[in-house]
């Protein structure tokens, strides 16, 4: 099992850290099979297993139920869970009762929350209280609708400025590691070099100390249309239909069950319609 410690040391040593998001047994258990360091539950699980177009309607009951499943097949793996819109915004109790359910009913290794300003304050509770945090800076999809939309973030010095000053506060706050998504290669590159903590980038070019991606964007499974910073590694798509539209012509030509997919019994046990 890697640790804080484990991913610290990566780190340290220049050893990328691969993350993978997982939402259920199966993608869970190949992931871990295939070697990844982490696993983030993440609350993508929204647009790409729920069939949501954001990550707003998520609730924390569905990361739970999620985050249970990737559990259960994740083996050793490292796992963060995220924790849903609003679930860390109310009130210190409301946050703190939410995170104690999140991280005790999945088991999770840490919890990962969106931003900085009022957040940094529940990422000080969550770790001092025992559980590891992940930060998570650049675009932030649970506030989609207060940056304007899906797009790149710290483009501009003022704003690069601000992005580099809450990196800082998100690690002071206690954070173990920080994923920046959506965010020019130079500026990643920036805040790798000034925070201690690792950071993981998605959308946030080559010189993050780790990077992370959505399983069904990767493996193109169930997914359409990728954003310029994913690479496709695989074509679920293609396997499935081909796998299914056969499937479908063979019973409709009377194809399949061949006698290999039947079970046949002896010729004198078989009942005679007619008496
Ligand atoms: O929910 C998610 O998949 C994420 C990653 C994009 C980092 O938060
Ligand atoms: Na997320």
């Amino acid at each position: 099992m890697k640790t804080r410690a484990k991913l610290q040391k990566m780190k340290e040593s220049n050893d990328k850290i691969t993350m993978i998001t997982a939402y259920d047994y199966p993608s869970a258990k190949l992931s871990e099979e295939s070697g990844v360091d982490t696993i983030l539950v993440g609350d993508s699980v929204a647009n790409v297993v729920l069939g949501y177009d954001s990550t707003i309607p998520v609730t924390l009951d569905d990361m739970i139920h999620h985050g249970k499943a990737v559990k259960r097949g994740a083996g050793d793996t490292f796992t963060v869970v995220d924790m849903p819109f609003m679930s860390y915004h109310i009130s210190r109790e409301d946050t703190m009762k939410n995170a104690k359910r999140l991280f005790q009913e999945t088991g999770a290794q840490a919890l990962k929350l969106e931003g900085a300003g009022e957040v940094l304050e529940s990422i000080r509770l969550l770790t001092q209280a025992g559980i590891p945090v992940v930060g998570h800076l650049g675009l932030t999809p649970q506030t989609v609708n207060v940056i304007g939309g899906y797009r790149i973030q710290g483009k501009n010095k003022k704003d690069a400025e601000e992005l580099i000053e809450n990196a800082k506060r998100v690690e002071e706050s206690g954070a173990m590691a920080l994923v920046l998504e959506c965010v020019p290669e130079p500026l990643a590159n920036l805040i790798t070099e000034t925070v201690s903590i690792p950071t993981i980038g998605i959308g946030a070019g080559k010189h993050c100390d780790g990077q992370v991606l959505v399983y069904h964007d990767i493996l193109k499974y169930g997914v359409d249309r990728l954003p310029k910073f994913v690479k496709p590694y695989g074509n679920v798509n293609d396997l499935i239909h081909s796998s299914i539209e056969q499937y479908v012509n063979e019973v409709k030509e009377d194809i399949f069950p061949s006698k290999e997919y039947a079970y046949d019994m002896d010729e004198e046990e078989i009942p005679s319609l007619y008496g």
